[in-house]
């Protein structure tokens, strides 16, 4: 069967290993062990697959002008899962990429139909957090999408018009106006950065879910026609998984009991983490004896991608899980107390950064 990613949909990619086939992404495994630095994201294949990433990583060993541009929609609250994406730029600026980020305004006002002062005040508490966790903002470039030059806009026309309508659709299936409009938006993002505008050719990589690969492969398509004319050259990618949320499909602000937020307080987060889907079993007896099923947990998850760095701890966990030896109740308090220790000491950083006044001196806050 035939599989047509959806950038604007909502669910969770089932089987990741799909898309080496059909896509041509290429797993992850290989290049692990040539990063300059491990990571747990990557050792754990939360970061699971890439376009031509063993380049983009010579380049950077080279000392090769190296950028990392991403951007998220600002839909919503800030949640878990957009912290896992948080973190991987955090670990890609300390190995000595550029790193700058946009905020998607323009697609969420027209794909998503948010009010304008709703996209404002999400893009600035994720900016927020993202200083808060750590991203460096004298190194860090964001930008609204709509506060944007007029040379980022002179390419998303420049652009659509070397792209016929029977490619969108081959690439996204049925389209709206709106959606080419936010695809060809989000091509400008990924390719502005390369301009002499924004300081000339630099190897921009791409680190994304992997819904958004429809745009990667737009984008490098589009890059090639505009190779003689403006010189640009294809972005590289990387492509994360999904944290589920606690139903066990895509963690997303519409659906809030399922989603953890950075602004929960303490007790919300227990009712949502004591709700969760886990891999238990009915009864206690028959987990002690039969074991649980760390594999197919939402909480196991919680562990994986965040609460346990240590591989040792994670391993640990999985075996004590599917052993019998942990019940559900137990583990999802240990859960519960790692993750309020970590949003406690995010949020405190948080509370002094979220304030226009501040986030103004690093990112121009368009008007309305
Ligand atoms: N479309 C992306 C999302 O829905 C957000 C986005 C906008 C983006 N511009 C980008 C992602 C550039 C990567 C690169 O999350
Ligand atoms: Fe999940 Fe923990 Fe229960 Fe295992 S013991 S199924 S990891 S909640």
């Amino acid at each position: 069967m035939s599989l047509r990613l959806d950038p604007w949909g909502h669910f969770a990619i089932e089987e990741y290993s799909k898309l080496f086939e059909q896509f041509g992404i290429s797993p992850i495994d290989a290049l692990i062990e040539k990063l300059p630095q491990e990571h747990y994201m990557f050792k754990r294949r939360i970061v699971f697959g890439h376009r031509d990433f063993d380049k983009w990583l010579s380049m950077l060993k080279k000392g090769e002008k190296v950028a990392v541009l991403t951007g998220f929609m600002p839909s919503g609250h800030t949640h878990l899962g957009h912290l896992i994406l948080i973190e991987e730029l955090r670990y890609l600026q300390s190995i000595g990429a550029h790193v700058k980020m946009a905020v998607a305004d323009a697609e969420a006002y027209a794909v998503r139909r948010l009010p304008r002062d709703k996209t404002i005040e999400y893009g600035l508490e994720y900016i927020a957090h993202a200083i808060a966790w750590g991203l460096d903002p004298e190194k860090t470039e964001f930008y609204f999408q709509t506060a944007q030059e007029k040379e980022y806009y002179r390419l998303i026309q420049m652009f659509s018009r070397k792209i016929t309508m029977a490619e969108m659709e081959a690439i996204y299936g049925e389209i709206s106006p709106a959606k080419i409009i936010a695809s060809l938006t989000q091509a400008s993002d990924i390719l502005h950065l390369q301009l002499d505008k924004y300081g000339g050719y630099k190897h921009v990589l791409v680190p994304v879910g992997a819904d958004q690969d429809p745009h990667i492969r737009l984008t490098r398509d589009i890059a090639d026609r505009f190779e003689h004319e403006l010189g640009l050259k294809r972005p590289f990618s990387i492509y994360h998984k999904f944290i589920r949320g606690l139903d066990g499909k895509k963690m997303s602000s519409s659906k809030p009991d399922y989603a953890i937020f950075l602004l929960d307080d303490e007790r919300t987060i227990r009712k949502k983490i004591m709700n969760a889907l886990t891999g238990g079993r009915p009864t206690a007896e028959e987990q002690r004896r039969l074991g649980g099923d760390p594999s197919n947990c939402t909480v196991y998850e919680l562990y994986m991608y965040l609460l346990y760095r240590n591989d040792k701890e994670l391993l640990e966990l999985y075996s004590d899980c599917r052993n019998g030896r942990i019940l559900c109740g137990q583990c999802k308090r240990n859960a519960y107390e790692l993750l309020i220790r970590v949003i406690k000491e995010h949020r405190e950083k948080f509370e002094s950064i979220y304030d226009p006044k501040y986030l103004k001196q690093y990112v121009v806050i368009p008007d309305f």
